[in-house]
């Protein structure tokens, strides 16, 4: 069973959404109605359990991440949001992706992975997925990061590491700092809104 969540909208996007960890598919759904109110959205829970808590793949301690994990479950959302497009008649729409902390660092590896998935990634507190891969060329994508200067879970290095590797093939790409820790802020909400507007200017 597919814990999953659809508002539909009344444009051609369609926006997954990916919760951070301990987080449900309802979490993100009144945030991205702010960024994208016409577009439809598609919350999708993680099916990794830690301690009773959803995710989207396993982890060894904080921040170090089972990578085996990470693949298997990178190929298993793929795969689940192909049957959601399905099953709700939603293919040939143009795809995006909003994820926070967990979701957003999942988003990057089905970015790396399906480079033509997504046209638009909305990643707050992102992370850096993987410490070495074969990236492929990124540049039909448009990536917004949003950072937190007191961010006490993603070193500063990690989001420009992140960032430069998007640029480097060749993606589209803005980071938004603020003085946050780990949190989403008003700020980026509005700038992540921005951002979207300017990518896809219909919505
Ligand atoms: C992760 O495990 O994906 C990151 O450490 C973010 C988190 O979920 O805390």
């Amino acid at each position: 069973m597919i814990h999953h969540v659809v508002a539909k909208g009344i444009n051609e996007d369609v926006i997954i959404l990916l919760h951070g960890t301990g987080g449900n598919e309802n979490d993100l759904l009144t945030l991205s109605n702010y960024i994208a109110k016409d577009a439809t959205k598609i919350g999708i829970r993680g099916r990794i359990l830690e301690s009773g808590m959803p995710r989207y793949f396993k982890r060894l301690s904080p921040g170090v991440f089972d990578i085996e994990n990470l693949i298997e479950e990178t190929h298993w959302l793929k795969q689940t949001i192909d049957t959601l497009l399905d099953q709700y008649e939603l293919k040939n729409k143009h795809l995006h992706v909003l994820g926070y902390s967990n979701g957003a660092n999942i988003a990057s590896s089905l970015n790396f992975y399906y480079p033509e998935l997504f046209k638009t990634s909305l990643l707050f507190h992102p992370m850096m997925p993987f410490e070495t891969f074969d990236y492929p060329s990124l540049k039909h994508q448009n990536i917004f990061i949003a950072a937190g200067k007191n961010d006490p879970i993603v070193p500063h290095e990690q989001t420009i590491e992140l960032a430069t590797i998007y640029q480097k093939y060749g993606a589209h790409v803005d980071v938004f700092w603020s003085y946050s820790g780990h949190q989403i802020t008003q700020a980026s909400i509005l700038e992540a809104h921005q951002f979207f507007q300017k990518i896809n200017p219909s919505t």
